[in-house]
């Protein structure tokens, strides 16, 4: 009986790893034509002859070729916005980043609202709990009105949300084609500031002091008290930015999520996104694509007034503490982000 079971699992296994391999190069097929990074105007599949009554008109044509003239300063940004990406990736994605395969894996930081045709690549450090928030309340048929009354740790429970990766192939590559694709980033080295202060300097959560902070600890501090070592809690910054430019650590594992690129979580130079948003410019970008989704008459992002927010100088302040050898490294680590989404390079840092 055992064996049995122990011999089903192992087939299923290998049927699985069989299906993920054919389905992958499936995906690969299709977005290899998405990624091709012609001029949005030539691929843009939508006539710009006002063909619609007002109204019926979908988000990624309100997008494409504004219909009111309010929105056409913010069609033409966000067109300089992608176009900064397809030539990023045209000049930096060598044939090795250009890779492979993109296997369902890869998308599971894409969130799906059917409702209104929207697929949201989540970026950790970059208002995701509350663009969380929204796509609940987007695609949640009435439950919620509020993105505030949905609490915070309610928003991160995956199976509250609905995930590209979760459908088929042919229902994956529909709704990539289909879909308004966006997603929200952030100047790179104030999102990695941000994610190590939250991460290693609060006490409240222990489970990335267990994880990543006694692991810290016990490879770059010298002479670390046993209490140091078996906590993690007490991680300098100095030691992060240690342990992210060691080799070693990407050969173990991936980066987690609150500090891998934006480039590996969401893939830019495979999946054509069509509305880039910015951390810098939050509530009028959000509330541009409510606009094109039609849902701004009722929906509003939450205002954000975090007094603990990590700013610029915060950011500096924290970098000016290592050396302009890890300075540099950490620079070529983000260095796709920074050009990607065209953040220029800090002014403080020691190397340049
Ligand atoms: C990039 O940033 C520069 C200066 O910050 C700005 O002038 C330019 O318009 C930006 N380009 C895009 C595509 O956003
Ligand atoms: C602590 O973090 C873990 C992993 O991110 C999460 O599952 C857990 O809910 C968190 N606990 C609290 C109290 O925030
Ligand atoms: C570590 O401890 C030894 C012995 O107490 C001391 O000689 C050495 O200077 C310390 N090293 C550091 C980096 O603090
Ligand atoms: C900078 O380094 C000094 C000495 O190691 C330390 O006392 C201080 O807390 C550090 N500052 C920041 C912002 O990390």
């Amino acid at each position: 009986m055992r064996q049995t079971l122990l011999e089903r699992t192992r087939m299923s296994r290998i049927c699985r790893m069989v299906l993920a391999a054919s389905l992958g190069s499936v995906i690969l097929l299709v977005l290899y034509f998405q990624s091709t990074f012609q001029p949005v105007t030539r691929r843009n599949p939508f006539s710009s002859s006002a063909c619609c009554p007002k109204g019926s008109r979908t988000a990624l044509q309100e997008l494409y070729s504004p219909s009111q003239v309010e929105l056409v300063s913010a069609a033409e940004l966000h067109q300089a916005r992608r176009d900064q990406i397809g030539e990023t990736c045209r000049v930096h994605g060598s044939p090795s980043r250009r890779r492979r395969v993109l296997t369902p894996s890869d998308l599971k930081h894409l969130v799906v609202d059917e409702e209104h045709e929207l697929i949201y690549c989540y970026v950790p450090k970059v208002a995701c709990t509350n663009w969380k928030r929204m796509m609940m309340v987007l695609s949640g048929r009435g439950k919620y009105t509020d993105p505030m009354q949905i609490p915070s740790n309610e928003a991160h429970v995956s199976s509250n949300l609905k995930m590209l990766s979760q459908y088929n192939i042919a229902e994956i590559n529909h709704r990539l084609k289909s879909y308004l694709k966006f997603l929200f980033v952030r100047e790179p080295f104030e999102r990695l500031v941000s994610a190590y202060r939250n991460k290693f300097t609060l006490r409240y959560n222990t489970s990335f002091h267990k994880r990543y902070g006694t692991r810290i600890v016990r490879r770059y501090r010298k002479n670390a008290t046993a209490e140091a070592l078996q906590t993690g809690a007490d991680v300098k910054f100095c030691e992060f930015a240690e342990y992210l430019t060691d080799p070693v650590t990407q050969q173990e594992a991936p980066l987690n999520e609150h500090w891998q690129t934006v480039y590996s979580l969401c893939h830019p130079c495979h999946i054509h996104y069509d509305l880039v948003g910015k951390y810098e410019t939050l509530e009028d970008d959000s509330n541009y694509l409510l606009k094109l989704a039609g849902v701004a008459d009722w929906l509003r992002f939450p205002t954000y007034t975090k007094s603990t927010r990590t700013t610029d100088q915060m950011t500096a302040m924290f970098f000016q503490n290592i050396s302009a050898q890890h300075q540099a490294q950490l620079y070529q680590l983000y260095k796709l982000d920074f050009l990607m989404f065209n953040y220029s390079t800090p002014g403080y840092l020691k190397w340049r």
